[in-house]
């Protein structure tokens, strides 16, 4: 599902010359995507952003210094923050290793390379995870919601220094069609249909699920040589993909990994030995 949109730009109450060039960029990227119709540049003056949505509900991408903020509503922003990565990475210091860490260190740890397909970016943790934690990948991050896209990846990119920032690609597509048009690239797919709720963003996770829907129908993909899903533990998303469900008793959140061995030949046998 592609979605087709309207957007609304503005700056921060108080701006500045740079907020102001981020509008104007914001404008020429925004313009020449199809998903995004119509863009209007609206004069903030001290305007609230309920006000903002008073008279007028489309879509408004707030730009701050702290990064651009999008808003479905005038209630709960979507936008980049290190959150639950933050604390997922602290742990790793202490050996505490995350799910999709450790499984992706099972399949990877021995390669010298490899891609990391996100096929539902969302707000960017898990690419920025794995980006941080494992040096020899690159990551794609598939978002099929333009906005979303636009607002996470230039917020993701103000925390990576040049030369991480070169391994991260942001798509703005829908997964299923990129990776059938790009299968040689994808090493490991990984897939989040899961819309969970954390204690310090239940909000933000809520409108990021009511904006994309979380009913869609899983087609089912074959272009990858891992794959790797992580659903709620009653979903029906790992019989769908044919996923052997990792069981975790302690928790609803649920990771299943699938392994293409047409796609891996020799390659896999060469791992088992
Ligand atoms: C649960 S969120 C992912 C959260 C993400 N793993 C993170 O770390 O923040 C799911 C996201 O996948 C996107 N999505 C769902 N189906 C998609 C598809 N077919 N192609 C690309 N993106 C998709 C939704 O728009 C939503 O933003």
């Amino acid at each position: 599902m592609n979605t087709v949109t309207n957007v609304r730009l503005t700056t921060a109450v108080k701006s500045n010359a740079s907020l102001y060039k981020q509008v104007e960029d914001a404008f020429s990227i925004l313009s020449a995507l199809d998903l995004v119709n119509h863009i209007n540049v609206i004069n903030r003056k001290k305007l609230t952003i309920r006000q903002l949505f008073q008279r007028d509900t489309t879509p408004l991408i707030v730009f701050e210094s702290s990064g651009p903020k999008l808003y479905f509503t005038a209630e709960t922003p979507i936008y980049f923050h290190l959150d639950t990565v933050k604390v997922k990475l602290q742990l790793m210091k202490q050996n505490k290793q995350p799910v999709l860490v450790e499984m992706v260190d099972y399949i990877a740890k021995d390669l010298p390379s490899f891609n990391f397909v996100d096929g539902t970016m969302g707000f960017g943790r898990d690419s920025y995870l794995i980006l941080k934690t494992f040096k020899q990948a690159t990551i794609y991050a598939i978002e099929q919601h333009p906005l979303i896209h636009y607002v996470i990846s230039e917020g993701m990119k103000r925390y990576l220094d040049e030369e991480t920032y070169k391994r991260i690609h942001f798509i703005n597509d829908d997964y299923n069609k990129w990776v059938k048009r790009h299968p040689e690239v994808v090493d490991l797919l990984y897939l989040d249909k899961m819309f969970e709720r954390t204690l310090d963003e239940n909000d933000r996770m809520g409108e990021l699920s009511k904006m994309t829907g979380t009913n869609q129908e899983i087609v089912s993909v074959s272009d990858y040589k891992y794959l790797i899903v992580k659903a709620h533990y009653k979903s029906q998303t790992f019989k769908n993909l044919k996923v052997t469900q990792c069981i975790r008793k302690s928790t609803k959140t649920h990771y299943g990994l699938k392994i293409n061995h047409k796609r891996l030949g020799h390659q896999y046998s060469a791992k088992l030995k």
